[in-house]
C-alpha cells in the first residue's frame, strides 16, 4: 500500500536533507511545503502585492500558478513558468516569508494544495509496494497529514541548528556568520511558531534529535522509524 511520511522541524534541524534522503532511499516522491510558502512570497512580490495587506496577499495566493516538482533528486519549483528553485532560498525571501506564512487564509489555501498533491501521489502509487510520498514542513505531522503512516519531528538544539545554517548560508560558522544567521533564523522560527507547533512533538510523533548526529546517521535513524 502507498505510504505517507510526514516530517516537521525548525530551521536547520536537517529536515530537507533527511526528507530527501528518505524519499530517495525508499523510492518515494517528495514534497517541500516550505518551498510553497517561499513561492507564495515570491509571487506576491512579483505581482506587486503590498505584504501589509492580508486580503491582497490572500487574493494573490489563491490564483498563484505554482507547479511543485516532487522528485527528491531535483525538486524544481516553477511559478508562472519561471524556475524559482534557487531564488526562493535567498535571504530576500527568507526575511519576509513568515509574513505570508502567518496569514491563516494563505495557510488554508496552501494546505489544501498540499493535501491534493499527497492524495494524487498516493493514488498514483496505487497498491504497489513501497510507493508514496515524504512531505516536510512545520505542520505536516499535526495538520496537513496527521494520518500519515510515519510521523517524525526532527529537532536539534539551537547551537547545532545555527551552526548548520551558518555554514549553508555563509560558508562558515565563525562568530560573524553565526551572528548574521541568528538574526535571520531565530526571529523567523519565533514568528512561525505563533501559527504552528513544530518545536514539540504531538502525540504519536517520533522525535529525532540530530544535534550530535551527522546527516548520514540521522537518515539511518529515520529509516529505522
Ligand atoms: O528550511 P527552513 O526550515 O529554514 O525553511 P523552509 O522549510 O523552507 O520554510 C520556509 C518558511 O515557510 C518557514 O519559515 C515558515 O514561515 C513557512 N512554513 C510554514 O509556515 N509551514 C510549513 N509547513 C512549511 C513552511
Amino acid at each position: 500500500a502507498p505510504v505517507t511520511v510526514a516530517i516537521d522541524g525548525p530551521s536547520g534541524s536537517g529536515k530537507s536533507t533527511v526528507s530527501r534522503g528518505l524519499a530517495s532511499a525508499l523510492g518515494l516522491a517528495y514534497l517541500d511545503t516550505g518551498a510553497m510558502y517561499r513561492a507564495a512570497t515570491w509571487w506576491c512580490r512579483r505581482q506587486g502585492v503590498d505584504l501589509d495587506s492580508a486580503d491582497a496577499v490572500t487574493a494573490a495566493v489563491a490564483v498563484m500558478p505554482l507547479e511543485m516538482g516532487i522528485d527528491p533528486a531535483a525538486p524544481a519549483v516553477v511559478c508562472d513558468g519561471v524556475d524559482i528553485t534557487a531564488e526562493i532560498r535567498g535571504s530576500d525571501i527568507s526575511s519576509i516569508v513568515s509574513v505570508v506564512a502567518t496569514n491563516l487564509d494563505v495557510r488554508a489555501e496552501l494546505r489544501e494544495r498540499q493535501r491534493a498533491i499527497i492524495a494524487a501521489e498516493r493514488r498514483a502509487a496505487g497498491f504497489s509496494e513501497g510507493r508514496g510520498i515524504v512531505a516536510e514542513g512545520r505542520d505536516i505531522t499535526t495538520v496537513v497529514a496527521p494520518d500519515a503512516d510515519v510521523r517524525i519531528l526532527l529537532t536539534a538544539d539551537e547551537e547545532a541548528r545555527l551552526a548548520r545554517r551558518a555554514r549553508e548560508l555563509h560558508g562558515s560558522d565563525d562568530p560573524d556568520s553565526l551572528a548574521a544567521t541568528h538574526a535571520e533564523v531565530v526571529g523567523r522560527d519565533a514568528r512561525d511558531s505563533t501559527v504552528s507547533t513544530f518545536l514539540t512533538a504531538a502525540d504519536g510523533v517520533v522525535t529525532i534529535d540530530s544535534s550530535r548526529m551527522d546527516a548520514a546517521r540521522t537518515l539511518e535513524v529515520a529509516l529505522g522509524v
